[in-house]
């Protein structure tokens, strides 16, 4: 029975290692305070972040970074992590290896992970961000587009929908909603009690 994230992130790596023999590929595993009362979950990483090893570090963390602190959260009192735990790639038409987003096969195959990791910090609240990360943590098809900045029902713990901060540097028409969502977020926050040191 695996108990600490520590553990359960050792785990994942030999399943890693186990699923893509003989690959070229680096798991980023979620990071961040483990007793977080509230947690992010995005896509997946992509180049940076797989150099890095680590969630969010490359122009959509930064751009997530920006956002947290227009609204004072703090990144370092949140733990983060992705829906599929490594970079999907494919070669574009000038021959380049690319982002690509992950198909449903490999959403479903990282989906316990992530409840795995849910359970061992069990936060106040999850975030997710993008289409992927909501379905991967509702099991739902459920659409962004639909159900950005507010609460979805009946959700234990509660998940709270944002956009894909990547989304906004490719959608400055996002911009404004995105600011009105956060606003909300943080609203949200003070309801749960999440307290400011927390943040
Ligand atoms: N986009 C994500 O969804 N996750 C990362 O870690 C980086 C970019």
């Amino acid at each position: 029975m695996v108990a600490t994230l520590e553990r359960l992130r050792k785990e994942c790596q030999d399943f890693f290692r186990r699923i893509y023999v003989g690959e070229d590929r680096v798991m980023v595993f979620g990071e961040g305070a483990r007793d977080a009362s509230w947690m992010l979950v995005g896509e997946a990483p992509g180049e940076k972040e797989a150099l890095a090893g680590r969630p969010f570090v490359g122009k959509a963390g930064v751009q997530l970074d920006g956002f947290l602190q227009t609204l004072m959260l703090d990144r370092d009192t949140l733990y983060i992590t992705n829906a599929v735990k490594f970079r999907p790639t494919r070669v574009s038409a000038a021959g380049r290896t690319v982002n690509r987003a992950p198909t449903q096969e490999e959403i479903e195959l990282w989906q316990p992970w992530l409840k795995r990791e849910i359970e061992l910090v069990k936060p106040r609240l999850i975030v997710t961000l993008g289409n992927t990360a909501l379905r991967a943590v509702t099991g739902e098809a459920l659409s962004i587009g639909d159900t950005h900045g507010r609460m979805l029902d009946g959700r234990n713990p509660p998940v709270f929908a944002l956009y894909h901060p990547a989304a906004v540097i490719y959608r400055r028409d996002l911009r404004d909603t995105y600011h009105q969502d956060l606003a909300t977020l943080r609203f949200v926050l003070d309801e749960l009690g999440v307290s400011a040191e927390q943040r």
